[in-house]
């Protein structure tokens, strides 16, 4: 067979994986280089294309308004709502009928529900927070196991023009308090269980305890999933499933979708960052949906009769973005699983992209280190041939890890589309596309329309092969808009070190290609398992221990997890520090934050490096650990 060589063939250096012809001449985006040539030569012009191809129940005046920078404005004067893309414009087609969801439950239930079904779902439960008083701009939390339910309850939040909160599912008390608080939400829904490895994660008990520490919400929404029985506040804790069978409203299965403005917010969500509490990111209805189904079509090139799996939770950025948002705009067929991968064999996940024929399949270098650790027999028991297309987000993913996915997952069929973005990013920023030339480990090129560099402290761009801090050039649709309640942090946090330029917090290199290559976080920002989780949220768990003077946290390498969490501890004066006080700090830190902070380690010190002014110095304990030099240490007091 005549082999048509990729334009690109043979001109890039290192290891590079070229498209094969046939995915080049199926891809949504055949010429990616002219692609991002258009985007170039016309920001808004390119988005002003993607978003014709969305509903609209007015169109925008202005398609970028950068009078105020950096608080950036996208589609002004559009009129829409999200839910009016991801559903409405559906069920008026034959793609009613077409499934929205497959999910499958840890014990291998089965439940499907079609477009058609999902509106009337999510019409029912709009009905059901109207009826608590919930109306446009107010917050609600959603603190769910990975069900169906989860998205209706997003949907049915944001149809009515109210603003969710989802706070993932393995958070625990003080993280949840702390976000319920912060959010002042009307109501909160939760379930009275998830299943996960075989045992039930008690939801509902931890929402009692949070709501313990916190002026309580009005209303609680409690889905019957695990059976479990759980406490159930009179006048304060309601049912969802006897909340959608009573006739609430005189016609409760229909509910007109809230006509927002394209700046309207659509959802908070709190992550970690530098200093202090997480925050909550802003985004917004309009420019929120074109950057979310654009970037979806194209790298993940969806096709009608494609099956999608994003093995995310939907509490995370990468759940609301690629299992809600774009997957319904684009009318696609997702896969849902509720459970662990290794429930109750390692090959859980390629028994399931059997059953289901999935064709897409969205995760994370943790798993795919952690599944890749139970070798190569287990994939090979499945039949894995309806796959045609992999991709991986979260963290840097190392060659290895890389190359067996590729190769026993993908049979050296399937690209692995490597996405770089942020919570704050809303959408893909860095990502190839089918057609592009891939290299193993990096997440090569930005979308079309982002400009990113790597730049020294001065915010100089650096050499190519030099680190340096990563910054994002031209602003983007699905940006965040704000810091909810906190404008100044949103200038400061991501505005301020270089004016013009928005800093990610990562730092990177880009090849002589042009090939972007993400290093890690450089702020205080730790990714276990692809988790973001804040030092400072951390350590104040820490010290709410009754035995904890202070604390300093730190991420070093993990052969699974990429980095793992190392505490170091200063008791009060006549505690001794032991291993079974290790034991208790590490339960503590699971049951106030949840089980993903649990501490590697712990290590009883006497003092923590710190600088005049007081700070811990983490990059002093870090390089301790690691055994290298200790850098400048002229500012430290110890
Ligand atoms: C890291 C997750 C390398 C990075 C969508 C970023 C990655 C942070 C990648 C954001 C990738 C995400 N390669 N690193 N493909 N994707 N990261 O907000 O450090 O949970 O800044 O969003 O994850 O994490 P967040």
């Amino acid at each position: 067979m005549a082999v048509t060589k990729s334009p690109q063939e043979g001109k890039l250096s290192g290891e590079v994986f070229y498209p094969s012809p046939e995915v080049v001449a199926q891809a949504n985006v055949k010429d990616p280089e002219a692609a991002r040539k258009e985007a170039n030569e016309n920001l808004e012009s390119y988005w002003a294309r993607r978003a014709n191809e969305l509903e609209w129940f007015q169109k925008w005046d202005k398609v970028l308004d950068e009078s105020n920078k950096p608080f950036y404005k996208w589609f002004v004067g559009g009129k829409t709502n999200i839910v009016l893309n991801a559903i409405d414009r559906h069920v008026k087609t034959w793609r009613r009928n077409k499934l929205a969801f497959i999910w499958e439950g840890e014990k291998g239930e089965v439940r499907t529900m079609s477009y058609h079904a999902l509106a009337r779902e999510v019409c029912k439960f709009a009905n059901v927070l109207k009826s608590m008083g919930v109306t446009k701009g107010d917050r609600v939390t959603i603190y769910m196991p990975r069900i169906l339910e989860t998205v209706v309850a997003m949907l049915a939040t944001a149809k009515i023009g109210a603003v969710h909160s989802v706070v993932y599912g393995g958070f625990s008390v003080e993280a949840l308090h702390g976000r319920i608080e912060d959010s002042e939400s009307k109501v909160i829904i939760t379930a009275d269980g998830g299943n996960m490895n075989g045992k039930i994660v008690e939801l509902k008990k931890i929402v009692d305890e949070a709501l313990r520490r916190t002026a309580a919400p009005e209303n609680v929404v409690v889905i019957k999933h695990t059976g479990k029985e759980v406490n159930m506040e009179p006048g304060r804790d309601f049912w969802y499933h006897e909340l959608m069978t009573l006739p609430l409203t005189r016609n409760n299965q229909r509910c007109e979708t809230e006509v927002m403005d394209a700046e309207d917010p659509l959802y908070i969500l709190y992550t970690s960052g530098t200093t202090g509490k997480p925050k909550a990111v802003v985004h917004t209805h309009g420019g929120y949906q074109v950057g979310v189904y654009s970037t979806f079509k194209d790298v993940f090139d969806i096709k009608e009769e494609d099956r999608w799996w994003c093995t995310a939770d939907p509490g995370w950025v990468t759940g609301h973005s690629y299992i809600v948002y774009a997957p319904l705009i684009a009318g696609a067929t997702s896969i849902i699983y509720e459970g662990a991968p290794t429930y109750p064999y390692p090959d859980r996940w390629w028994g399931i992209i059997e059953k289901y024929g999935v064709s897409v399949l969205y995760t994370t270098p943790t798993a795919i280190r952690g599944l890749m650790r139970f070798g190569s027999a287990w994939p090979n028991r499945h039949d894995l041939s309806s796959l045609r297309l992999l991709g991986s987000v979260g963290e840097p993913i190392n060659p290895e890890a890389w190359r067996w996915f590729h190769k026993y997952i993908g049979k050296e069929r399937c690209p692995i589309m490597d996405t770089w973005w942020q919570t704050e990013t809303g959408m893909f920023m860095i990502a190839p596309m089918p057609a592009d030339p891939l290299k193993p480990g990096s997440g090569t090129r930005p979308y079309p329309g982002v400009e990113v560099d790597v730049v020294n402290e001065e915010g100089k761009s650096v050499k190519a092969g030099e680190e340096g801090f990563l910054v994002l050039k031209k602003p983007w649709p699905a940006m965040l808009r704000t810091i909810y309640k906190d404008p100044d942090r949103y200038v400061s946090t991501y505005w301020s070190k270089y004016p013009g330029m928005y800093l990610a917090g990562d730092s990177a290199r880009k090849d002589e290609d042009g090939y972007f290559w993400i290093i890690g976080r450089v702020d205080d920002v730790i990714k276990v398992s692809g988790y973001r989780l804040g030092t400072a949220e951390l350590e104040s768990a820490l010290v709410s221990h009754a035995s904890v003077a202070e604390a300093a946290v730190i991420g070093l390498p993990h052969e699974i997890k990429g980095i793992a969490i190392h505490a170091y501890v200063i008791l009060k004066a006549g505690i001794e520090g032991n291993e079974k006080l290790a034991e208790e700090l590490k339960q503590h830190m699971s049951h106030e934050v949840g089980p993903i902070a649990k501490p590697e380690k712990i290590e009883f010190v006497a003092t923590l490096p710190k600088t005049r002014s007081g700070k811990i110095m983490r990059r002093v304990l870090k390089a301790r650990a690691q055994g290298m030099s200790e850098g400048d240490l002229t500012t430290l007091e110890e």
